[in-house]
Parts: structure tokens; C-alpha cells; sequence
């Protein structure tokens, strides 16, 4: 039988767990500029509540997209690690070089393959964008470009992006050197993590964001090709 006592209050509500972000800088260069703009917000997202699954491009690289290789052999290792930790996680955050004005073709590569995977893990899945680079644009175009294989497979990309100029220069020990540009990537990350929290914990919320998007979830699986005999 139930046992209730004084000093217990009758209804005790619990905190909602943590969100959990994956972070990946998606370059394979040791002493990335990016690889150090993903620890940073790795670092800010863990002062903001969450837990992070800080990850290299190295465990999450793929061989070429090749359809012959899908059908004899199925999808690589690192597509799967990719996949696996999407599926533990609420939301994703990603530091990208910019290349000739574009997204690096190791990560566009990684997020093919991945998107071979039913149900696919893109979907729905709240994603916060990054760059750094030591141009004065700070990489800001080759975002553009990622949000729409992004958004296509049907991800949340959060309308903010931060993108770190002279990036080269703009490290002091664990933090930016520039104040306002510090406070703005604290202010960027700490509005996404409160949206992932709304999205995970308070499903209202979920509903409005999709209805501001204009499309149920799911809707990403009927823009893709279906696999072949899956
Ligand atoms: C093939 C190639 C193309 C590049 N194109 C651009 C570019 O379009 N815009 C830019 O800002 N930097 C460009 N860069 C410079 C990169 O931003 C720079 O190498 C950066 O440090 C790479 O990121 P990482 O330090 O995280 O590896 C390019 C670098 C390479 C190797």
C-alpha cells in the first residue's frame, strides 16, 4: 500500500533530464580551427544544462557514396556511428570549414550515407550550425549551403548561426578573445539549448515549431528516394 508522510510533499515534481547534443567539427585536420569552436560550445552547451557527445570527423568518416557498395556491402561504419548517435541524442550542433565557398565533401559524403538509414535520423532533429575560418567571411556561405541537404532530410536548423572570422586569431586559452563575439556565441548556444529543452520536454512547444515550419514530422521521408528493396 501507498505510504504518505508529512514530511514528503504530496506531489513531488521531478526535473526533466538533461538534453543531450551531439557536437562534431567536420574537418580531419588535427589543430582544427573548427575542432576548437566545437569544444567551446561543447563547454558552453554543458554550463547551460546539457550533456554533449563531443565526437571527431575521424570516427564519422565514410569511402565514396557509391550505390553498388550500399547493395553488396550496406552502409559503412561511419554512417552507422553517425546514425547511432543522432538516435541518442536530442539535437546536434556542427562546426564547419568552409571549402571554395561551400561545405567540406567529407561531411556532405557522411551525411548522404547516413541519410540511407530508415527511419532516417535527420529527421525532426534539431541541428545548431557553426564555422570558423581564418577569412573575414568566417565560413558563413559554406553554412548556407549545409542547411539545405539539412533541412531537406527534414532537420531543425536553428535560424541563428554563428561564424567566427580571422578564427586563426580569435582564441585566448577556453574562450574567445573578443568579449561581444564570446557573448554572442553564449547568447546563440544558450537560446538553442533552451529550444532543444522545449522541444524534448514540453511537446506544446514541438507543435508550434512545426506549425511555424509548416509541415508535420515525417514529412522529410517523402523527399528522399526510398532504399532500394528495404
Ligand atoms: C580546399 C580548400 C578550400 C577553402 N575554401 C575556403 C573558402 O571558400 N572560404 C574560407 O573562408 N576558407 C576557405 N578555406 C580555408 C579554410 O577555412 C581553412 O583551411 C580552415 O582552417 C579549415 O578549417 P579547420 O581549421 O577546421 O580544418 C579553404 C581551404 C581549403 C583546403
Amino acid at each position: 500500500m501507498a505510504s504518505w508522510s508529512m514530511t514528503e510533499p504530496a506531489f513531488s515534481p521531478r526535473a526533466p533530464r538533461p538534453v543531450r547534443l551531439l557536437v562534431f567539427a567536420a574537418t580531419l585536420r588535427r589543430d582544427s580551427l573548427n575542432g576548437k569552436l566545437a569544444a567551446l560550445a561543447a563547454r558552453i552547451a554543458e554550463i547551460n544544462g546539457a550533456t554533449v557527445d563531443l565526437v571527431t570527423m575521424r570516427e564519422l568518416d565514410t569511402p565514396s557514396y557509391d550505390g553498388d557498395d550500399e547493395r553488396e556491402t550496406g552502409i559503412p561504419p561511419g554512417a552507422a556511428a553517425l546514425k547511432k548517435r543522432l538516435d541518442d541524442s536530442d539535437a546536434f550542433v556542427i562546426a564547419s570549414p568552409e571549402y571554395n565557398g561551400s561545405m567540406p565533401g567529407v561531411l556532405k559524403n557522411t551525411i548522404d550515407w547516413t541519410s540511407r538509414f530508415r527511419p532516417q535520423p535527420f529527421d525532426t532533429r534539431h541541428g545548431l550550425l557553426l564555422s570558423a575560418s581564418p577569412s573575414m567571411t568566417g565560413g558563413n556561405r559554406g553554412l548556407w549551403a549545409l542547411r539545405v541537404p539539412l533541412e531537406h532530410l527534414g532537420a531543425r536548423i536553428f535560424p541563428d548561426m554563428f561564424s567566427l572570422s580571422m578564427a586563426h586569431k580569435a582564441f585566448a586559452e577556453d574562450r574567445l578573445a573578443d568579449d561581444p563575439l564570446q557573448d554572442r556565441l553564449d547568447r546563440t548556444i544558450a537560446a538553442f539549448v533552451s529550444l532543444v529543452e522545449a522541444s524534448t520536454h514540453y511537446h506544446c512547444l514541438k507543435r508550434a515549431w512545426v506549425e511555424f515550419l509548416g509541415e508535420p514530422p515525417g514529412m522529410g521521408d517523402d523527399r528522399v528516394d526510398p532504399i532500394a528493396g528495404a
